[in-house]
């Protein structure tokens, strides 16, 4: 039986004392032409908060604010930097409660998955406040006696962060982290869907200490003035975008005009390639949560799950059972596995997968719908779904589902899945399941992706280089190199 929970109820309790704006030099403001926008939670279609709108003339105050304030916070010591960095996460594990409730309540995921978001964005910073404490230069050995060099490693300077709605608080931290351990100032812009995660963090960064303008948010409902102020601007130095492959092929082009530094974590494909010789049980586990993580909504979700003959029945009946037997239902609601769709156009674009899949010869094993209307009152939940004998040519794996849809597509044989699984121009991450050690080595090599996870389904973590190749991107977030992304190289030969 369902627990009962009162949705309305957590909804205004979460919200009654929230204070949100446009966060400049630790202020919150309104819009400087007085426009506003709603954010609304998925799950419902209520509106949830009405907040400023941010303009171009915003942009341009949160660029001002953010080269003020870059001088003094790239001269402070790299272990006050990490002091303040350390403080921020344990305020956000503190409040972790609430940042997943928020979290919840305008993108939808279930309250476990937003508690478990908070944990990771928190430990961005505990990350790279370590790594600020290890930016360390080189002396290199000049070719004549009487000189020196020395390579320094420098900030950036002001750095533009724009966030996407999938994962409205760890995308963020991810950025923000190394950006800020580095020496650099932050104007960050947080998905129009889900701005009010990034906004209760801009509370957190006032109370831990950091000073006015090292960090300004900038919610807006439209992102191009926004990017037009950052493209325009010299001070800004450099841009970080996680999203779409489509919207990083925009940025690359726009900011030519003034030459910015990029990162960018774009679209996927993932393959999941299950071997006959897997651990079956690790290997169904393994598919659920890296398909249906987020209802299906990450960049390295599994898309393309290819299964070896040989285990195909088994896997197939075993992973059905399992998909069938989750709950989709509002993410406040404790038994809820999937929540909802960000979006209409997301869950269109589900049912023409799942459509065109039927269509071209898969079956459907399970779900294939979305929830009856009763239970959908924006349209936006679908049921889990599993396709068999789904092919290549399809839709559902020629492009980016971004939804609960498993197509389950057969192989004979290693060679196959490798040139299966590359066959496609995105290469951010890929899945795949065996016991044999040889082979472990043999595909992880062969695979034309930034993240590989053998016998594992969830390789995310703050002290790996999270990335992808191709046109999944450029640069690496993450890890002992991701600092790298806000750091200038610069050598200094000395004459002595
Ligand atoms: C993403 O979907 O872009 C991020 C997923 C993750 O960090 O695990």
């Amino acid at each position: 039986m369902t627990p009962t929970v009162d949705l309305a109820q957590i909804t205004a309790a979460t919200f009654a004392d929230a204070r949100y704006g446009i966060f400049i030099n630790n202020e919150w403001r309104s819009a400087q032409d007085g426009k506003t926008f709603t954010v609304e939670n998925p799950a419902t279609g209520d509106v949830l908060m009405t907040i400023p709108d941010a303009g171009a003339a915003d942009a341009q105050a949160a660029i001002d604010a953010a080269y003020a304030a870059l001088p003094a916070w790239s001269a402070l010591p790299a272990g006050q930097r990490a002091d303040m960095l350390r403080k921020v996460a344990a305020l956000m594990l503190e409040r972790r409660e609430r940042l997943a409730t928020i979290m919840t309540l305008e993108q939808g995921k279930p309250l476990a998955e937003a508690r478990g978001e908070i944990t990771y964005a928190a430990s961005f910073l505990t990350w790279f406040a370590g790594e600020a404490e290890r930016v360390y230069g080189q002396i290199v050995p000049a070719n004549t006696p009487n000189k020196r060099i020395l390579v320094l490693r420098q900030p950036v300077g002001v750095c533009a962060l724009i966030t996407p709605w999938n994962f409205p608080a760890a995308m963020l931290t991810r950025k923000l982290g190394p950006a800020l351990a580095a020496g650099c100032t932050a104007i960050c812009k947080p998905a129009e869907q889900t701005p009010l995660s990034a906004l209760e963090l801009g509370h957190l960064f006032v109370e831990a200490g950091f000073p006015p303008g090292v960090v300004n948010i900038i919610p807006a409902s439209n992102p191009i003035p926004f990017s037009n102020a950052i493209f325009d601007d010299e001070r800004v130095r450099k841009i970080s975008f996680t999203g779409s492959t489509e919207v990083g092929r925009i940025l690359i082009t726009n900011s030519a005009k003034t030459i910015k530094r990029m990162s960018l974590e774009l679209g996927g494909n993932a393959p999941f390639i299950v071997f006959d010789d897997a651990d079956l049980t690790a290997a169904v586990r393994g598919a659920i949560t890296s398909k249906f993580r987020n209802s299906g909504q990450t960049c390295i979700c599994a898309n393309r799950i290819f299964v070896q003959r040989g285990i195909y029945e088994r896997f197939a009946e075993a992973f059905t059972r399992e998909v069938a037997g989750m709950k989709v239902g509002n993410g406040l609601l404790p038994d809820s596995n999937i929540g909802p769709l960000i979006d209409l156009p997301a869950r269109d674009k589900v049912q023409r997968h799942v459509e065109n899949a039927l269509a071209h010869g898969a079956q459907l094993l399970t779900g294939g719908t979305p929830l009856p209307a009763e239970a959908n009152p924006t349209r936006t939940f679908w049921t889990p779904t599993v396709l068999a004998n789904a092919s290549t040519d399809m839709l559902v794996a020629q492009e980016e589902t971004f939804g609960p849809v498993a197509p389950l597509i057969p192989f004979d044989d290693e060679e196959q899945a490798i040139t299966w699984a590359n066959d496609t121009p995105f290469g951010l991450s890929a899945y795949f399941f065996t016991r044999d050690v040889s082979r472990v080595f043999r595909v992880a090599e062969r695979l034309e992706f930034g993240i590989i996870g053998a016998n594992d389904a969830l390789p995310s973590t703050a002290q790996a280089p999270f990335g992808g190749v191709k046109q999944s991107g450029l640069g690496r977030e993450g890890g002992s190199v991701g600092i790298d992304e806000y750091l200038e190289v610069k050598y200094l030969a000395l004459g002595i």
